[in-house]
């Protein structure tokens, strides 16, 4: 069964054109790692498939065209969390906002229960009652992460969800990752500047306004792809098999 299938996928901004027909088809349960270099349509590409951007082309998800796809199946983690850090907000209650269209001023004991659930699942319970002022960048995408999952969506897009996350934190958030993914049968696609995570995904699509390529790992992440997709292979040389590092 498929959970993603993206035909001939097209996005202009005016005359750029930031996407150019991407096809791909993703199977339920896969860890999709997206990588390519900025500007190459990753954040772009995860804003079509959630309706936030208009495109060209197909896109299915679990069978459904994405008009009739159940808002509820998704979860997302925005590349860029800004909010004004002085409201007088607290960690649970972002978590909420998830559960809800708007800010929840006033929870039910159903909500702050979901909300305190999906915290404990990132290991972020401590959380719960800071206000979002006073979090640490890695705490904030961990409460993000939380917002994400609060409905136990099928399909989680991640942009970037280990920025400003040190080393133990981001081994943390791919073993939480994985272990909603092994409970709830998730499929995920989460894009990462991490080579690591790259090699450990189930499939990489390399992005660079095209499809560069799109595979298992050691398909996807061979020199050729990179060459063509960063150009050179500069800063991603660790990224192509048996390019690894200690
Ligand atoms: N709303 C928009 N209007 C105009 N241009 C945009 C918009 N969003 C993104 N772009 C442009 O599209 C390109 C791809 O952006 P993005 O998807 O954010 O790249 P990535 O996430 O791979 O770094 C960039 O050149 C960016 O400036
Ligand atoms: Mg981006």
């Amino acid at each position: 069964m498929l959970a993603l299938e993206v035909q001939r996928l097209s996005v202009r901004f005016g005359e750029f054109q930031a996407l150019e027909e991407v096809s791909l088809e993703v199977p339920e349960g896969a860890f999709v790692a997206i990588v390519g270099p900025n500007g190459a349509g990753k954040s772009t590409l995860l804003k079509a498939l959630l309706g936030l951007v208009p495109f060209r082309g197909e896109v299915r998800v679990h069978g459904q065209p994405l008009e009739k796809a159940d808002p509820l199946w998704f979860g997302y983690v925005p590349q860029i969390k800004t909010f004004d850090r002085t409201f007088p907000a607290l960690a649970l209650e972002l978590v909420a906002t998830g559960l809800r269209r708007r800010w929840p001023f006033r929870l039910s004991p159903r909500e702050r229960a979901q909300a305190l659930e999906a915290l404990e699942r990132v290991g972020a319970s401590a959380l719960a009652h800071r206000p979002l002022g006073r979090l640490s960048g890695g705490q904030l995408q961990r409460v993000y992460l939380a917002r994400a999952l609060v409905r136990r969506p099928r399909l989680l897009l991640l942009d970037e969800p280990a920025t400003g996350v040190d080393r133990v934190g981001e081994v943390d958030l791919y073993r939480y990752l994985e272990a909603y993914q092994a409970e709830a049968g998730a499929t995920v696609l989460m894009i990462t500047h991490d080579w690591e995570a790259a090699h450990h995904a189930s499939h990489v699509l390399v992005l660079n306004r095209k499809v560069v390529g799109f595979g298992p790992p050691e398909k996807a992440l061979s020199e050729e792809c990179l060459r063509q997709a960063f150009g050179h292979l500069g800063h991603a040389h660790d990224l192509y098999v048996g390019g690894g590092h200690a």
